[in-house]
């Protein structure tokens, strides 16, 4: 993923108001962003928010001709490498539809000839009208790509489809929206976050894997054509084509593994499995037996899910991680070996190094090759890395 220039065009919805979020996280990313808002947008975001967030001027049907020099809508469509228009109102996407041109979001559209993306949000009834889908589709037949709204609490106060995706998945989409289908026709099953090895009903243990990494690779995957089942302990949001199966304890997660493998293309354990549980489960909350005697815990080992794939593997490639505090590469190298992997990712991992941060700087090991160094990246420009390097081992 480059940095690219982004125009976001938010119209009149009440998920407005969570767009200067989405802004500054793209701006956090490396792109440059400039948005243009209808007059509609404006009862629900202010101009200033966005203007102060994207670090530009914000293009409204008010300004327009402030700088009389520029045709401002046709300066904005030359300047984009990507429009997104978000939220997406039920009447903005009947205008983008028909081709009206009304307002500074509608003619910078028309005017636009790059690859557009829409990010409809609106009331469950006006998203499931037969109007609305017609438009959708007629738009989707243009090239312009749809991330659907997601079930979730509406502004009417009920559960239903037409709530905004969350931020993270609106970023994930852009980022992967220009993946090349160099996954397409193949099924992978990718494991995240750190499993939770129940005490009692209210404590576990655990550590400090945030599934960042793994949900990455899920989404890039799937932006890149794959079948991907993503097996997680982790709540973070998705593109909508990952499957998604949530488990807590590293038994359940070899259980949902062992299901997904047999059919599957590849495996990559990018979950964080605790090596120990607990040896028994109390049913009840663990009480302090005195004022001020310790506790003794017994724990039995877990199985190791990557090691059991890899003795067991037939045609699947196996994909593993290594997370090291110290000798990296000599540690990872025997993981590598030991648990029949085909690629092993190295990271260091520590207090803010690796582990629930933005960024990761990794090492790809194969078998009798040498270790290919990926410098500092975001996680998706890494996920993207790996995810090439499987596609070429898997043909
Ligand atoms: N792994 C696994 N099952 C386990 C432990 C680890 O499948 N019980 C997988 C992880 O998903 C990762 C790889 O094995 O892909 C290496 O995990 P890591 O925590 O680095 O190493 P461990 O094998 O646990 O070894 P150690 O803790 O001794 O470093």
């Amino acid at each position: 993923m480059t940095s690219q220039n982004i125009g976001i065009f938010v119209t009149g919805g009440i998920a407005a108001y969570k767009i200067p979020l989405l802004v500054r996280a793209l701006v956090r990313a490396g792109h440059a962003v400039r948005v243009a808002m209808t007059p509609a947008a404006q009862a629900f975001v202010t101009e200033g928010t966005l203007a102060t967030v994207s670090k530009h001027a914000v293009l409204t049907d008010h300004n327009e001709f402030a700088q009389p020099e520029h045709v401002a809508h046709v300066a904005l469509a030359h300047w984009m490498d990507m429009a997104v228009v978000v939220p997406a109102t039920a009447n903005t996407l009947a205008k983008l539809a028909a081709g009206l041109a009304d307002n500074v979001v509608t003619t910078t559209w028309l005017a636009f000839n790059g690859p557009k993306l829409i990010v409809p949000a609106m009331n469950d009834q006006m998203w499931l009208n037969d109007q609305t889908q017609a438009n959708i589709a007629h738009l989707q037949a243009q090239g312009v790509a749809v991330l659907p709204p997601a079930v979730g609490f509406l502004a009417e106060g009920y559960q239903a489809v037409g709530r905004m995706p969350e931020v993270e998945v609106i970023e994930t989409f852009i980022d992967t929206y220009q993946q090349v289908p160099f996954l397409a026709g193949k099924k992978l099953v990718i494991t995240a976050g750190g499993t939770r090895e129940r005490l009692d009903p209210v404590r576990y243990i655990s550590n400090d894997s945030s599934g960042k990494m793994g949900t990455a690779l899920a989404n890039i995957a799937a932006a890149a054509g794959a079948d991907v089942t993503l097996i997680t302990t982790a709540k973070r949001p998705v593109l909508p084509a990952v499957t998604v199966q949530n488990v807590q304890t590293a038994l359940e997660m070899q259980a949902a593994v062992a299901t997904a493998f047999e059919t599957c293309d590849a495996v990559i354990m990018a979950a964080a499995v605790s090596d120990y549980r607990p040896q028994t489960v109390s049913a009840h909350k663990l009480k302090k037996t005195s004022p001020t005697a310790g506790l003794t815990l017994t724990l039995a080992q877990n199985p190791d899910i990557l090691a059991g794939l890899g003795a067991q593997k037939t045609t699947q490639l196996v994909v593993g991680f290594a997370a090291e505090t110290n000798d990296v590469l000599a540690n990872a190298t025997k993981k590598l070996v030991s648990k029949h992997a085909d690629l092993l990712i190295a990271n260091r991992v520590g207090v803010g190094v690796g582990f629930d941060q933005e960024t990761n700087a990794v090492w790809l090991l194969r078998p009798e090759q040498a270790p290919e160094a990926i410098a500092e990246a975001p996680k998706t420009v890494i996920a993207t890395r790996i995810l090439q390097v499987l596609a070429t081992m898997m043909g």
